[in-house]
């Protein structure tokens, strides 16, 4: 089928390149015109692996295609997703703007039948308040539909999430819609033999919060069970593992850290609690999950105070700029919070980061960066750890010792074992852990 993206980001480039790899013809749209010039010349605005393979096999097999033309896309395909942004806003309500221009603009150039796919988080009964604005628009009687079909890529493994997703989750309220989605997916369901849902689309809206929000949940939960684990001498890794084990836990999402960060679970549960607040039920224990995850950054930045006293002039090592390992994406992202405050403390930096570097350096430009660990940990006084990639748990331990100036490490990703580190005679710092 022809089908056309609009907002070619994280979540938009990997649908439209999921989709031209089952076979169907794709045209992706962002208003970013250097985003779509490089795409067009073969360079990837946002790192996931597997991507740039994969755009540039479709795009030589001419399943995949680039505008800035919104209009042009409108003309070229029956089905529209809609993967723009929905950034939050100063007081965390989501920022539908892209999404409602998105609308009008389809809206003023359709001339027959469209259906809009809202792939982009947005608050429930979006799909309401989209129907409006297009119907002020249409510049005749035609007809159309909005469904929702939210998105449960993880970033860092986006493309294996969209050919084997746990399940497709569609929101409809026509049988047209409905016949036109399933022949979409039709591929990778059967392929994958995941579950294929079709709800009403208020519920399918509602499905993407709050599985966010509860993922979010967990998190915060194993985080505040660390600190009653700081104070009694248990130990963290151990408590998860048990708690994992039982099938109604399970252990994804236990790992106790620095805490979350990312485009969507913190904008996520933003938007759901606004949303309780808008339709009049108070989602308080989600204020909790964010005052957690809030505190657990400042519980990490006070264990670097407490064992330095003074940064001033200290050399500080950071490990790990992206919020996650196997991203590029640094929103929301830990580093954020430390970089600025070591900064105004007046310590001198250096960071490394395997791929996040770029993106960090634009928001932090004129730091010293290396893409050496040995090289960035040399004759610092301490090093902070914020995103656990692979490779700095693969570190030989006696040569980042011999590396820095005082052996002192503050991990906030639970990276390395503990034992370990006491006897190569480090002075470490981890979370929930003796
Ligand atoms: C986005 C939403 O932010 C998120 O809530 C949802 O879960 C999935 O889609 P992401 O793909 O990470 O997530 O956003 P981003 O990487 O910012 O990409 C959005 C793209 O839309 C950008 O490339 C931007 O240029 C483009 N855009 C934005 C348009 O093409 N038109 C607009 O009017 C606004
Ligand atoms: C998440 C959801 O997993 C995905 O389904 C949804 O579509 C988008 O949001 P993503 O934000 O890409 O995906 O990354 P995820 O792997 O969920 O991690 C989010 C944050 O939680 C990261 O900052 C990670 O460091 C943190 N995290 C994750 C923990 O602190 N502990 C854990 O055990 C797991």
């Amino acid at each position: 089928m022809k089908i056309t993206i609009v907002g070619t980001g994280y979540v938009g480039l990997v649908t439209g390149t999921t989709f031209a790899e089952i076979g169907h013809d794709v045209l992706c749209v962002d208003n970013d015109t250097s985003k779509i010039d490089k795409l067009e010349s073969g360079i990837m605005p946002i790192y996931e692996e597997g991507l740039e393979e994969m755009v540039l096999a479709n795009v030589k097999a001419g399943r995949l295609k680039f505008s800035t033309s919104v209009a042009e896309g409108t003309a070229f395909a029956e089905v529209i997703f809609i993967a723009v942004g929905t950034p939050p806003g100063y007081q965390g309500e989501a920022n539908m703007s892209y999404v409602e221009s998105v609308g009008r603009e389809v809206a003023e150039h359709m001339t027959s039948y469209r259906l809009l796919v809202e792939k982009s988080t947005v608050i429930v009964n979006t799909n309401e308040q989209l129907t409006r604005t297009m119907n002020k628009y249409l510049k005749a009687d035609i007809p159309f539909d909005i469904a929702s079909n939210p998105e449960f890529l993880r970033e860092g493994t986006a493309i294996k999430d969209a050919f084997k997703p746990d399940r497709v989750v569609v929101g409809v309220e026509s049988d047209r819609a409905g016949d036109l989605l399933r022949e979409i997916y039709a591929p990778i369901v059967e392929k994958s033999g995941c579950e294929y849902l079709q709800m009403d689309i208020a519920s399918a809206e509602l499905t993407k919060h709050a599985s966010n929000s509860f993922l979010a949940m967990k998190i915060s939960f194993i985080n505040a069970v660390s600190r009653i684990c700081e104070l009694t001498g248990a130990d963290i890794t151990q408590v998860a593992h048990g708690m994992g084990l039982d099938a109604r836990i399970g252990e994804h999402f236990l790992k106790a850290g620095v805490g979350y960060g990312g485009s969507c679970f913190p904008k996520d549960v933003d938007a759901f609690v606004r949303m309780g607040d808008e339709v009049g039920y108070r989602l308080d224990l989600l204020k909790e999950v964010q005052s957690i995850n809030k505190q657990q950054r400042e519980h990490v930045m006070r264990k670097l105070k407490q064992e330095m006293w003074v940064l001033q002039n200290k050399r500080v090592a950071i490990f790990g700029l992206a919020f996650k390992p196997g991203t590029d994406d640094i929103r929301e992202s830990p580093s954020l919070y430390f970089v600025p405050q070591l900064q105004e403390q007046k310590a001198s930096l250096c960071l490394w980061d395997p791929i996040a570097r770029e993106k960090f350096n634009e928001e932090f430009p004129g730091l010293d960066y290396n893409d050496d660990l040995l090289e960035c940990a040399k004759d610092a006084d301490v090093l902070l750890i914020l995103t656990d990639w692979p490779e700095i748990r693969e570190l030989d331990l006696a040569a980042l010792k011999d590396s820095m100036r005082c052996p002192i490490v503050v991990d906030g990703r639970n990276v390395f074992d503990a034992q370990a580190m006491d006897a190569q005679g480090f002075t470490y710092h981890s979370v929930g852990r003796p």
